[in-house]
């Protein structure tokens, strides 16, 4: 196990439950006249906070998911993105909400955009949790923001470091000094 002790809290479960209420009055509005909403989870991270998100709608919906992997490695462009997991449903005219836990460099979710309207949605919006917008090297339109982060490491509600902490009722950070190499 490489980290020592718990993560110190960054936002509260409080803080949390406020925004994700706040969010979702915004998008039951925003979305009143669409008629196929399509809600879009990335895996992993994006699931506790889809899931709480999603409760707070009263509006008929469809959940679906996707997963992207990041290359990052010598041998691979910057920012070069592979489909893990593929949706079930069409896009086709559909109104599309993508739902994601953090946008860091940008490159995943403009790839992922890209291709929900390259597949024939009639419109894709994103809501994310947390926004490391001083890390962004490509841009990436954020149409619901929950909280911007500095450049730390965060974990908890979703976000995890090598798969651990995602079950963190609130987001938290990895100090440093506590975040050995493996
Ligand atoms: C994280 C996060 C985003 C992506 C953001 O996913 O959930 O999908 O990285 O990074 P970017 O803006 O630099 O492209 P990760 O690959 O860690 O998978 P996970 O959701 O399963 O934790």
């Amino acid at each position: 196990m490489p980290v020592n002790g718990m993560p110190r809290e960054l936002i509260s479960r409080e803080r949390l439950h406020r925004r994700v209420d706040e969010l979702a009055l915004e998008i039951e509005r925003d979305f009143a006249d669409s008629e196929d909403l399509l809600c879009v989870g990335v895996l992993k991270g994006s699931v506790f906070f889809m899931s709480d998100l999603l409760q707070r709608l009263s509006r008929p919906l469809v959940v679906d998911f996707f997963q992207a992997s990041s290359y990052r490695g010598e041998t691979t462009a910057p920012g070069e993105v592979r489909i893990r997991r593929d949706l079930d449903h069409s896009l086709a005219g559909r109104d599309v909400l993508l739902i994601e836990d953090i946008v860091d460099t940008g490159y995943t979710m403009r790839t992922i955009m890209a291709l929900m309207g390259f597949r024939g949605a009639r419109s894709v919006r994103l809501c994310v949790l947390l926004d490391k917008a001083c890390k962004r090297e490509t841009p990436v339109q954020i149409h619901y923001r929950g909280f911007e982060v500095d450049d730390v490491f965060v974990v908890g509600y979703g976000l995890d470091y090598n798969d651990r902490y995602r079950n963190l009722p609130y987001v938290g950070v990895l100090d440093e000094v506590d975040v050995e190499t493996e």
